[in-house]
């Protein structure tokens, strides 16, 4: 009883009161895309991934949540905000930058090498058993094979070639691996998405999955997904990576964070990604 009175004290307090308030579906919408290669359908709803069938029927991109406008951003590329982060993101790749001059693009030709990736990351590295995300994964380049000073897990420059790399598995349909040597990261990354954290003594299981649909004032709980991020979100006027907006989330809950890039949240990233096992790969979402 106390520890309710607490709970609903502190969420009054953030503005998040989560009784008695509205509820609504998604959105009934398709995603088509106009892109300087004509038009293409992502698939924006889907039937949930065998792990979450007990409890989910139907997996829905964040982008169902959002208002008519937000969305309508997300139609042409032309409109979309985060498209400036993917064209920066190019010029990184193409630019002579390593100690000996080495670029990406010397070593990976064009950015379409990438394709594919973004759909099945995060995944665990065959050669030495870690678990990468994709930040990981370009800081190994830029370490290693540049002799460049590691880019921030969530600096410009790092989500600026996120946004480049995911644009490459556009319309791909997340696809990543829960079994054999990710089991152990997965089955990790669960349990931090069932713990309850913080005054608010919630966890992603609570707002994304229990109350998904319900309004937070102005806000549209959605189920959380990956399929869109990195995203560009309007109220920051800039691009938020999968890393820092769970960062974001767990600090609305009023609770000590793990950092990004932390063992946690990469494992957190990978079991929230495997709830998306099924939707398309946006590229470049764009959030409220
Ligand atoms: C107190 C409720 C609450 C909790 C707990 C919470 N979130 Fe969120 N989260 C939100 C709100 C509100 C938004 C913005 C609206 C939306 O997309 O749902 C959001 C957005 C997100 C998004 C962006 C979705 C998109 O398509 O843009 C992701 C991903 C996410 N949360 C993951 C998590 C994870 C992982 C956790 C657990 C560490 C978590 N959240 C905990 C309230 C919460
Ligand atoms: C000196 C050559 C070299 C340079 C420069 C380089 N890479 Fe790599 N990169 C590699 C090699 C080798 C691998 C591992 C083998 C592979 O998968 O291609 C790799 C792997 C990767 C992967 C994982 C690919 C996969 O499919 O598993 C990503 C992502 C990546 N590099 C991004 C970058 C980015 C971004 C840059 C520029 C900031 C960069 N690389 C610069 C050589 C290079």
């Amino acid at each position: 009883m106390r520890n309710d009175i607490t709970r609903i004290l502190a969420a009054t307090a953030l503005g998040i009161a989560l009784s008695g308030t509205a509820f609504a579906d998604p959105v009934e919408d398709s995603l088509v895309v106009e892109t300087d290669d004509g038009a293409i359908e992502l698939v924006t709803s889907a039937p949930a991934p065998d792990h979450l069938k007990d409890a989910v029927d139907t997996i829905w991109s964040g982008w169902h949540y959002r208002e008519a406008e937000t969305r309508d951003l997300q139609r042409d590329d032309f409109d979309n905000p985060g498209m400036v982060f993917v064209d920066r993101g190019l010029d990184a790749w193409n630019k002579e930058m390593g100690a000996k001059g080495e670029s990406c693009a010397g070593c990976h030709e064009g950015p379409d090498s990438m394709k594919g990736l973004r759909a099945v990351t995060p995944r665990v590295d065959a050669a030495t058993g870690e678990l990468m995300i994709m930040e990981d994964y370009i800081n190994e380049c830029v370490t290693e094979r540049m002799g460049l000073e590691a880019w921030g897990t969530t600096s410009d420059k790092m989500k600026d070639m996120l946004a480049l790399i995911s644009m490459q598995s556009r319309g791909e349909i997340v696809n990543v691996a829960i079994d054999g040597p990710a089991a152990s990261f997965w089955e990790k990354g669960k349990e931090i998405y069932h713990t309850r954290f913080g005054q608010l003594e919630m966890g992603c299981v609570n707002c994304h999955q229990d109350q998904a649909g319900q309004m937070i004032r102005a806000d549209h709980l959605s189920q959380g997904q990956l399929s869109g991020f990195p995203v560009y979100r309007l109220k920051d006027a800039g691009l938020v990576s999968a890393q820092q907006r769970f960062v974001g989330c767990v600090r609305d809950t009023r609770a000590e964070t793990f950092k990004a890039g932390s063992p946690e949240f990469k494992a957190l990233e990978l079991y929230v990604a495997s709830r998306g096992n099924g939707l398309a790969i946006e590229g470049v979402g764009v959030r409220h």
